[in-house]
Order: C-alpha cells, then structure tokens, then sequence
C-alpha cells in the first residue's frame, strides 16, 4: 500500500477532502507548521498521527525546511501533497522531493500566484477562475501543471464568494490527481506532468458550469 503525507498550516478542509476520498494509500501524517493549525485536531480524531514543527523555532529558513524534511522522511511517504502549506520551500527541500511533491493552488496557473489570488482575479477583471494542482519545483507556483478546474467569476462576487465557488473544486480536483498519482498514472517525466492514456479520456480539466443566461443562448 502507497503512503501519503499531509502539509497543512491551517484550516485543512483540502486535507479533510484527501481523507475522505477514500485514497488507495495510507496517510502516514499529517505535519503543520503551525500548532494552532485546525486541521490537526481534525487529523488526530481520525486517528492519524500528526506532528507539528514550528516555522518559528528555526534561525533560518533552511534549517526549518531541513526539519521538515527529516521529519517526513521519518514516515517514509511515497507522495507528500501541500494542502494549504503556506510556507515558501527552498530549492534543497523541493530537489529533496522532486517528483512526489504536489500542491494545490487557487487560482488557474500561470495567473495568480502568490497570495490573495481571489483578489487578484477579480482586480483583473479576469471572467475564468479557478484552480490548479501541479508539481512542486523551484520557482515559486511555477511547477507543471496536472490538472485545472474553472469556475466562472459572476457579478457581483466578493473575494469571500469566489473563493468558496473556487474551493468547492479544489475539494473535487485534489484527491483525484492524487488518486491517479497513488495508482502509478501520472509521474513528472522530464518537467512535465505525464499522464495515463486513460486520464487523457477522462480528461485533467474540469470544465465550468456555464451561468444560465450563457447556458440558454448556447443551447438557443
Ligand atoms: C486553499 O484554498 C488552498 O488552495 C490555498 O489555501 C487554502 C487552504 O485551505 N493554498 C494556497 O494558497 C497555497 N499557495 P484549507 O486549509 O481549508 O485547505
């Protein structure tokens, strides 16, 4: 059975959403960067074991990453999924994990990385939103891309309103790339995203509802 392992420094409903999917893997853990991070006392009462390592109690940034990375060494996880992990990671970590290192990003990439992507897109005036998970690599939200899922942005949403319609999918679209990831259907190969001939049908985008006024001039 594949092992998995969780980062989270917050709320952890990406995380709750992995849990539930009913994986074909174990979550060997789940490590916060944070002690007050919700999501672990979610993590404890399913009975997983979790862990908490305090950016704060390191001098330097590499010296928490090297922390970080013993740590889920010590689990020893075929995949380690971001969820929520709000932290940068040096080079060194991400070369550590190359490969089986995915994070999950709210905005449809290369648009929006970073942070307050929600407000970004609605300061771009941007119609498509969405989100994206990818390959961790160096270069910061810059990794290849996996899978994407668009929500339309509609009058008169607020950052609050787009991000929950843009969460909605990231609970849908996380743990199905992590599924085919845990099957042995997707690998980074030459840094790019392969995936199965049978993703490929299935298809790594989900496509947008469209609102109704489009819907009805659309099917007219
Ligand atoms: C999610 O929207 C996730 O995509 C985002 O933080 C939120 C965490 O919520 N991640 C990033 O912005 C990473 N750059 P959660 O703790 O409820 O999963």
């Amino acid at each position: 059975m594949k092992r998995y392992l969780i980062l989270i420094s917050g709320r952890g409903s990406n995380m709750e959403s992995l849990l539930d999917a009913g994986l074909p893997g174990v979550c060997a853990a789940v490590i916060g960067n944070r002690p007050d991070a919700a999501g672990l006392a979610l993590a404890e009462s399913r009975g997983i074991a979790t862990m908490v390592i305090d950016h704060r109690g390191f001098a330097s940034r590499e010296k928490f990453d090297s922390a970080l990375a013993d740590a889920i060494d010590h689990f020893a996880p075929d995949l380690i999924l971001l969820a929520g992990f709000m932290r940068i990671l040096g080079d060194a970590f991400v070369e550590r994990f190359s490969g089986r290192l995915l994070n999950i990003h709210p905005s449809l990439l290369p648009s929006f990385r970073g942070i307050k992507t929600h407000a970004q897109a609605l300061a771009a005036g941007v119609r498509l939103h969405g989100c994206s998970v990818h390959f961790v690599t160096p270069a910061l939200d810059g990794g290849p891309i996996i899978a994407q899922a668009a929500v339309p942005v509609q009058a008169g949403d607020d950052e609050a309103a787009l991000a929950a319609r843009v969460l909605i999918e990231e609970h849908l679209l996380y743990p199905r790339v992590a599924r085919w990831f845990l099957e042995g259907r997707l690998q980074l190969l030459e840094g790019r995203a392969h995936l199965s001939d049978q993703i490929a049908v299935e298809g790594a985008l989900h496509v947008p509802q469209l609102a109704p006024q489009f819907a009805q001039r659309n099917s007219a």
